[in-house]
């Protein structure tokens, strides 16, 4: 499916009319969680496997919508690193939904200007999957209409213990002085370090709770909590989200 044309990245300050017709609502970066796939699935006496199925069609549309309005960042967290705690049946459920999902979607990404990124530490899945993530990283390099980060194998603090240990390397080959580590250095090593700040989180099902999911990047972010299950959040939910963040006012700790 290929998607509408469109301006690239928020409108014009100074343009009443384009302002309004901003559906971003001044954010660029956002990211969900995407949590109520098994909820959803007991609430129609169907396997769980089946909620994770629906719940990748929500990713399709979701990442189709966030095209179509302009989003430059969506950052989703498909896998965390504490998941590899749930039955293997399902953890392979959701590996085979992962590998699908990439093979079936490569194409539309490169239709669209969709760049495909990873954080957490992906190279621990299947080696197909990574082969399969690599090529899919390869391919989508140079698209720059929208970004999906896909959060797989991903834990904040896992990736803030990988940042501290890559910048203590630095320290140790004498290359960084310990006295003059910035929160940039920090940021720098974290897997989002190219993204621009995260706007706005979402989490859905009803849940109020971070779960371990950009725990660094999250500290001036807008939160939005929706009882919405995943499977059911569409176009409309997030522009709900959006009009909500453009309505906050951002105060980043100053008055
Ligand atoms: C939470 O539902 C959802 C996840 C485990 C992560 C999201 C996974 C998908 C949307 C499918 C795979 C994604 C991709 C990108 C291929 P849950 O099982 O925790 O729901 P529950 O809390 O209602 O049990």
């Amino acid at each position: 499916m290929k998607l509408a044309p469109f301006k690239k990245g928020s409108a014009d300050p100074d343009d009443e009319a384009a302002q309004a017709a901003d559906l971003t609502h001044g954010a660029r970066h956002v990211a969900i969680i995407m949590d109520g796939n098994g909820r959803w699935a007991q609430k129609k006496h169907l396997p769980r496997a089946l909620g994770h199925k629906k719940g990748v069609e929500a990713v399709r549309n979701i990442v189709r919508s966030a095209g179509e309005i302009g989003l430059e960042v969506l950052t989703l967290y498909a896998f965390s690193s504490e998941n590899w705690n749930r039955p293997a049946d399902e953890v392979s459920d959701l590996m085979g939904l992962l590998r699908q999902y990439i093979q079936a979607d490569i194409d539309e990404f490169d239709d669209n200007g969709i760049r495909l990124k990873v954080i957490g530490n992906y190279h621990a899945l299947d080696k197909d999957i990574v082969a399969l993530i690599d090529n899919a990283l390869d391919r989508t390099a140079k698209n720059d209409r929208m970004t999906l980060a896909i959060a797989l194998n991903y834990g904040a603090r896992d990736e803030m213990l990988r940042a501290v240990q890559a910048i203590a390397g630095k320290v140790k080959q004498g290359a960084v002085d310990p006295d003059n580590i910035t929160a940039d250095h920090l940021s720098d090593a974290l897997d989002t370090a190219e993204l621009p700040p995260l706007d706005l989180l979402i989490r859905t099902s009803g849940e109020l709770r971070l779960s371990n999911f950009l725990l660094w990047q999250a500290a001036y972010s807008e939160l939005y909590f929706t009882d919405t299950l995943w499977p059911d959040f569409d176009k409309r939910e997030l522009q709900r989200a959006l009009q909500s963040f453009g309505d906050r006012d951002r105060r980043f700790g100053g008055r």
